[in-house]
């Protein structure tokens, strides 16, 4: 059964360490974190964004097919099902077809509508057991070839936020989606700091999860970051690991040209990958 995410990430911040949020593309991607999670017992989200959900056909197909894995994989792990950087329609539309959190993210409105449109969310989603997350703050990365840099949130504007009964709190931190740039400065541990002094108790998300080091990673999660997005890294490791099955024309050799044989060791890929970033954020056990 889906949970929302709010239970896993108190216990994450009383701990001190975070949960993954990985994005899912497709069936084996799902599979490979559903299994990667029940063999690590760590609490996971799966993450679905708005072009990923329209993608895999639809919210009501990504709903199935994540409870009747959970069903027939037997997976007993906590899995929230969260929409990534939803719009204000699409927050409803998930709530309907029966995700069990969601992201608000209004953080290119002004602070009043992003206000005024999280607390209606809050509302809707609460009352159907959802947890919630807003941001604050938009995070760069990269766009037609070109890298923005990852805005810094204004800690009185997150305290706002946060005051409006969410659940957790994105906040730009000088971090970014996709590949960091060579000239990167580094997360803005001041900033957070700042934030997490004002919000309390709000578990806070680091989003852009790959390519961030080890140390700054693990210096995020004890100045309050309980939750991490990883998308860029499984598709990397994936596509890398397809590439050289077809480099090694493997699908030249027997079977080779079976679907479930092409995609199995991108498969691995990405259960290799989500174990090492599991271990990285301390989840593994924590189910
Ligand atoms: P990356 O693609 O950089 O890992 O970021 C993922 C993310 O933050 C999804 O919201």
């Amino acid at each position: 059964m889906l949970v929302s995410a709010a239970e896993m990430l108190k216990k994450a911040k009383e701990g001190k360490y975070a949960v993954g949020q990985f994005n899912i593309n497709n069936l084996e991607w799902t599979k490979a974190v559903l299994e990667t999670a029940q063999e690590n017992n760590s609490p996971v989200i799966l993450g679905v964004s708005e072009g990923a959900g329209k993608y895999m056909g639809g919210y009501a197909t990504v709903v199935g097919m994540v409870n009747g894995m959970i069903k027939e994989l037997n997976i007993t792990v906590p899995v929230a099902l969260h929409l990534d950087h939803g719009s204000y329609e699409h927050a409803f539309k998930v709530i309907e077809a029966g995700f069990s959190s969601v992201m608000f993210d209004g953080s290119h409105y002004g602070i009043e509508e992003n206000i005024e449109k999280t607390k209606e969310i809050v509302k809707i989603a609460h009352e159907k057991g959802l947890s919630v997350e807003a941001e604050v703050g938009s995070i760069g990365g990269e766009e037609d070839g070109v890298i923005g840099s990852g805005e810094i949130a204004d800690p009185d504007e997150c305290k706002r936020i946060a005051d409006l009964g969410i659940d957790f709190l994105a906040a730009g931190i000088g971090n970014i989606h996709g590949k960091y740039p060579e000239n990167w400065k580094g997360l803005s541990f001041d900033t957070l700091e700042k934030i997490q002094k004002l919000t309390g108790e709000m578990p806070l998300v680091l989003h852009g999860g790959t390519g961030i080091p080890i140390e700054m990673i693990q210096e995020a999660i004890r100045f309050g970051v309980s939750k991490i997005n990883v998308n860029t890294e499984c598709q990397l490791t994936f596509t890398a690991a397809t590439r050289k099955y077809f480099e090694e024309d493997k699908d030249l050799t027997g079977k080779g040209f079976d679907p479930r044989k092409v995609l199995a060791p991108g498969y691995q890929a990405i259960k290799d990958t989500v174990k090492e970033k599991m271990e990285m954020f301390g989840s593994i056990n924590k189910a």
